[in-house]
């Protein structure tokens, strides 16, 4: 039976998803490299240098490494100033209460998110407290779509894999889910989440009863 859910921050908490895309987008005009949504979306749920490889995919320019640390370094630095004044009112409507409804159902809170901006923004939002286990990117080797950062948000839970839920806005994280052996939840309706077990509008749909099991453990 389930016993966990696993929360994404960036998009699926957090209005976050947005500051993170317009600063790849100012980055992205000012060295000239095209961006389109479908871009946008591939970018979602990647850490911070897989990104930029994305990115420069579609540059004529090659960068030396010490170059991408600081182009990485610039949209960090734009990103911050867009989240500077984030508060609790920053949170996607339903969110807290997403949360809430599965904590009081008895289950493990996790947090797996590919930001190293990730518990200075919990902190901001004022909901650490929510969550008993989070993995931000920087304890861990392998970025989403790889299932390393679920696998080490279950294992810190002390859950089975099998027995938790993710909840995802990203193609990279409901990748990452399944490889993972959880159960997906995709917030958002993009193409992009086909892959979900369950696609939800947004976080303010998610209702934890939705998910009871039934004696076998299978979702009902
Ligand atoms: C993810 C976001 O949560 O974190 C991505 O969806 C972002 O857009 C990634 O690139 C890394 O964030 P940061 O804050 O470490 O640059
Ligand atoms: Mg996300």
């Amino acid at each position: 039976p389930l016993q966990a859910v696993i929360f994404d921050l960036d998009g699926v908490i957090a209005d976050t998803a947005v500051a993170h895309d317009a600063a790849w987008r100012q980055l992205a005009a000012e060295i000239g490299v095209p961006f389109d949504d479908s871009l946008g979306e591939r970018l979602k749920g990647v850490d911070r240098m897989g990104s930029l490889a994305l990115l420069l995919e579609r540059s004529q320019h090659a960068y030396s490494d010490a170059e991408k640390t600081a182009l990485a370094e610039r949209k960090n630095t734009y990103y911050k100033a867009r989240i500077a004044d984030m508060g609790p009112q920053d949170l996607l409507p339903g969110a807290r209460a997403a949360i809430e409804s599965a904590r009081r159902a008895g289950l493990k809170i996790g947090l797996a998110s590919a930001s190293r901006n990730a518990p200075m923004l919990l902190q901001r939002l004022g909901i650490t407290e929510l969550f008993d286990y989070v993995v931000d990117a920087s304890r861990i080797v392998h970025s989403k779509p790889d299932p390393e950062i679920f696998l080490a948000a279950a294992s810190g839970l002390g859950i089975a894999p099998s027995a938790c839920l993710g909840v995802e806005d990203a193609a990279a994280g409901i990748a990452s889910l399944r490889a993972a052996g959880m159960t997906a939840v995709g917030v958002g309706l993009h193409e992009a989440l086909a892959d979900a077990d369950v696609l939800l509008p947004s976080v303010a749909a998610f209702d934890i009863s939705i998910f009871k099991t039934d004696s076998n453990g299978e979702l009902g």
